[in-house]
């Protein structure tokens, strides 16, 4: 039986980590196994290559993606569901494994109700997927953001400024959130809260007078400001639209860092850490995450459980409903973010 794995979507450290423990498990089964370059442009432009163990030897502790990515969706591409359909047929493949964010699983959610057997496996450093309670790539996302405002911490304190670090996310604060928690941060805004940069300014000049004369504000790049009444909230884009015709994000650091200095007279500095958060050597958290996930999926394929992908569950592996990890965005929950308020004194 031959079976295909795809990457979709931005890169995502332990990626590599899944189409290993795949190819791994998949021997067991007797599976074929072909990997598709860029997403779904492998199946668009019948662009692939075998898999095996030795193909996949070596790749558990490195970032990125062996069979490469892109945010290319089949059904926006004119004739790209019969392609796919086409390619598949053409090449045998009984089966695909997508492993992606939201973009490559609600095309696989409709790929599904085409017909096509597909099995999903979540990925994403933001966290903000459905059906599963935590995705990898997110722990090495919070662990080079945590280390970023810890070390930011000595700057901040030595000369006494203000140093706003902005983090990735979209459209939830869960990497601000956590990475804010561990490493002490005196503000964390996040999109699930629009931001009131007067009160910031007053929270921080309070702090100022209570005698702690520096301070670290997480600010995910999601997050949206609030203006006057007339202009309402505005999110930060650079303008620019993604691959998927979605809004680059990334910005809004600035915006809060100019408005902090301009409110409050402290010198205030910004920091954008941006792609290095998704790059390089998934944590161990990860490697074992998309390991169990890349396993559990070849089992779906072998119980053939389509239209589902694997999801964690507590400590639990277990099969969702692909449609359930695009249903909605996954917040981060108001109690939640209460415990992070605790600690904005
Ligand atoms: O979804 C992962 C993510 O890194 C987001 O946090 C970020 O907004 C986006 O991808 C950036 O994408 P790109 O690599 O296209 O700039």
């Amino acid at each position: 039986m031959k079976v295909a794995v795809l990457t979709g979507g931005g890169d995502c450290p332990g990626l590599n980590a899944v189409i290993r423990a795949i190819v791994r498990r998949a021997s067991e089964h007797g599976f074929e196994m072909m990997g598709l370059r860029d997403g779904w442009k492998g199946l668009l432009d019948d662009n692939h290559f075998r898999l095996t163990r030795e193909t996949t030897s070596g790749i558990l502790h490195r970032g990125g993606t062996i069979l490469g990515t892109s945010r290319v969706n089949p059904f926006k591409v004119e004739n790209g569901l019969e392609r796919v359909k086409r390619a598949i047929e053409r090449n045998g493949i009984h089966a695909v494994i997508a492993i992606g964010g939201e973009g490559t699983l609600s095309a696989a959610t409709r790929m599904s109700e085409e017909g096509v057997r597909i099995v999903g496996v979540p990925k994403t450093i933001d966290n903000d997927l459905n059906g599963t309670d935590f995705t990898f790539g997110f722990d090495t996302a919070v662990g080079i953001a945590t280390e970023a405002v810890d070390r930011l911490h000595s700057t901040a304190e030595s000369h006494k400024r203000v140093i706003v670090c902005e983090v990735m996310g979209r459209h939830v604060g869960w990497i601000a959130t956590y990475a804010g928690i561990a490493g002490g941060a005196d503000v964390i805004l996040v999109p699930e809260i629009p931001a009131d940069l007067e009160a910031v300014a007053q929270h921080l000049q309070r702090r100022n007078a209570g005698g702690r004369t520096f301070s670290i504000v997480v600010v995910a790049e999601g997050t949206r400001i609030k203006m006057s009444a007339e202009q309402g909230e505005q999110l930060i884009t650079s303008g620019a639209l993604d691959e998927a015709g979605r809004p680059r994000l990334g910005g809004v650091g600035n915006i809060v860092a100019q408005e902090i200095e301009r409110r409050t007279g402290f010198e205030t500095r910004v920091s954008v850490l941006g792609h290095i958060q998704r790059g390089g050597a998934p944590t161990a958290h990860d490697r074992v995450l998309a390991t169990r996930f890349g396993v559990h999926a070849c089992d779906m394929v072998a119980r053939g459980e389509f239209g589902r992908m694997a999801s964690l569950r507590g400590n639990e592996i277990v099969s969702e409903r692909l449609s359930e990890a695009t249903r909605e965005l996954k917040r981060v929950p108001k109690e939640f973010f209460e415990v992070a308020q605790v600690f904005f004194g």
